[in-house]
């Protein structure tokens, strides 16, 4: 079989860019190795930034995300007897939309499949092969039977848990990489959210999330300790968890049946470049932010969007440029990013430094609430840059 682009993996990064190169008449072919049916119920991410939103509705799947996407205006920062609002549209003139990545995917792989486009789930064995050549191949196997891919570019977008960056010859990618000592605990509750927006908690005994999906789902989080036994984690404890956390003297969290529930390891990671010869390294196959500045999903999408940049420059006008700095472009939004996200983190979480390191964290709450630039940072990190094609 051959192709033009040879993408790994059905997650946001390589259905957006499936959906971006067939925009340009640029056959790919998508290789999943879980079955559609794992992969668009998988609980994971829900937070667009602007640039996402608009994307999506630039590639014509943006129907059911204005209908049912939930588009806010600011988020609260709470402290015990303190809640502080960060009007993030007042101060960006951006919003941010909740809407779960599951249907982010089910909503671009339908399109890509109605419109001829072609996903290969459940395939296996996956390996990319002479991608420092100009014929790159892929081989997998369907049902026990080797197969093999010809193609001009292969898009690793196959996760943190993928492949392709691991066929990188040794001594090319650096990584960087740090584990925070906690992780989140996430809910998902049939429960209408108490909250009009989302509300990011410090409290002494750690940070805790009120999210939410619809109006009659939720989304909560609380941070424990790294390596938890969710089993420690009754639904009673959960509850008396984020009330003590939330709660406030004359509000509560409204509580409903855990319709899911898994612990998220808090890490980051990036590896350098994202990039080696016509492999691409795309989403959380080259990078992972701790999800506290809720960045993960829209810096794959971003990746995306200038990797179709680039070949398409490629395919019309025959220039490299773009392909070669594909991974300098993008890395300057995932730094922005990680910074941002550890930001968040470090200013919400008990990070296990002690007392003044808290009185600290107090204080850059007490800042946001009291300037305007330092909230106006905070936001427009929030909101997301807009989008630059600077190649
Ligand atoms: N072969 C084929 N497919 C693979 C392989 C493999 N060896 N390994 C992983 N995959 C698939 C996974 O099953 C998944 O569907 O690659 C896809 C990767 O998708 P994501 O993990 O969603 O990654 P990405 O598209 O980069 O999106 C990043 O996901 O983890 C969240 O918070 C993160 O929102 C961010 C988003
Ligand atoms: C979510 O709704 O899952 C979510 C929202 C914001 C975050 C992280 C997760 O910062």
């Amino acid at each position: 079989m051959r192709t033009q682009v040879g993408i790994v993996g059905a997650g946001p990064a390589g259905l957006t860019l499936a959906l971006l190169l067939r925009r340009e008449a640029i056959e790919a072919v998508v290789l999943e190795n879980r079955t559609r049916e794992y992969v668009e119920h998988r609980v994971r991410a829900g937070l667009l930034e602007q640039n996402t939103v608009d994307l999506m509705h630039e590639l014509g799947v943006g129907e059911r995300l204005a209908r049912q996407g939930l588009q806010h205006d600011g988020i609260y920062l709470r402290r015990p007897g303190r809640t502080l609002h960060i009007p993030i549209t007042d101060l960006t003139g951006r919003h941010v939309t909740i809407y779960a990545q599951q249907e982010v995917v089910r909503d671009m792989s339908a399109a890509l499949l109605e419109g001829g486009g072609t996903i290969h789930y459940e395939v296996a064995d996956v390996a990319p092969h002479d991608f420092d050549s100009d014929r790159p191949r892929i081989t997998y196997s369907v049902d026990g039977n080797g197969e093999e891919l010809c193609c001009d570019f292969i898009a690793g977008c196959d996760g943190f848990h993928g492949v392709c960056r691991e066929f990188v010859p040794p001594g090319v990618l650096t990584e960087h990489e740090y584990t925070y000592p906690f992780g989140w605990l996430g809910i998902l509750a049939q429960a209408s959210p108490a909250t009009d927006e989302l509300i990011y908690a410090w409290h002494e005994h750690g940070f805790a999330l009120y999210s939410m999906r619809s109006p009659k789902v939720s989304r909560l989080y609380v941070q424990v300790p790294q390596d938890e036994d969710l089993n420690l984690w009754s639904d009673d404890r959960i509850w008396e968890e984020l009330q003590r956390r939330l709660a406030t003297d004359d509000w509560r969290v409204n509580e409903g049946q855990i319709i899911d529930k898994g612990i998220t390891p808090m890490r980051t990671f990036v590896c350098e470049p994202m990039q080696y010869g016509n492999l691409f390294l795309l989403g959380d196959a080259a990078h992972i932010v701790p999800p506290t500045g809720a960045k993960g999903l829209n810096l794959a999408v971003n990746d995306a969007r200038l990797l179709a940049a680039a070949l398409r420059r490629w395919y019309q006008a025959g220039s490299r440029s773009g392909l070669e700095r594909f991974s300098e472009t993008a890395l300057r939004r995932v730094w922005r990013a990680q910074d941002f996200s550890n930001y968040m983190t470090q200013l919400l979480h008990d990070l296990g430094r002690g007392p003044f390191d808290r009185k600290l964290q107090l204080a850059r709450l007490d800042y946001l609430g009291r300037s305007t630039a330092a909230a106006t940072s905070l936001a427009e990190n929030y909101a997301g840059l807009p989008a630059q094609d600077d190649f």
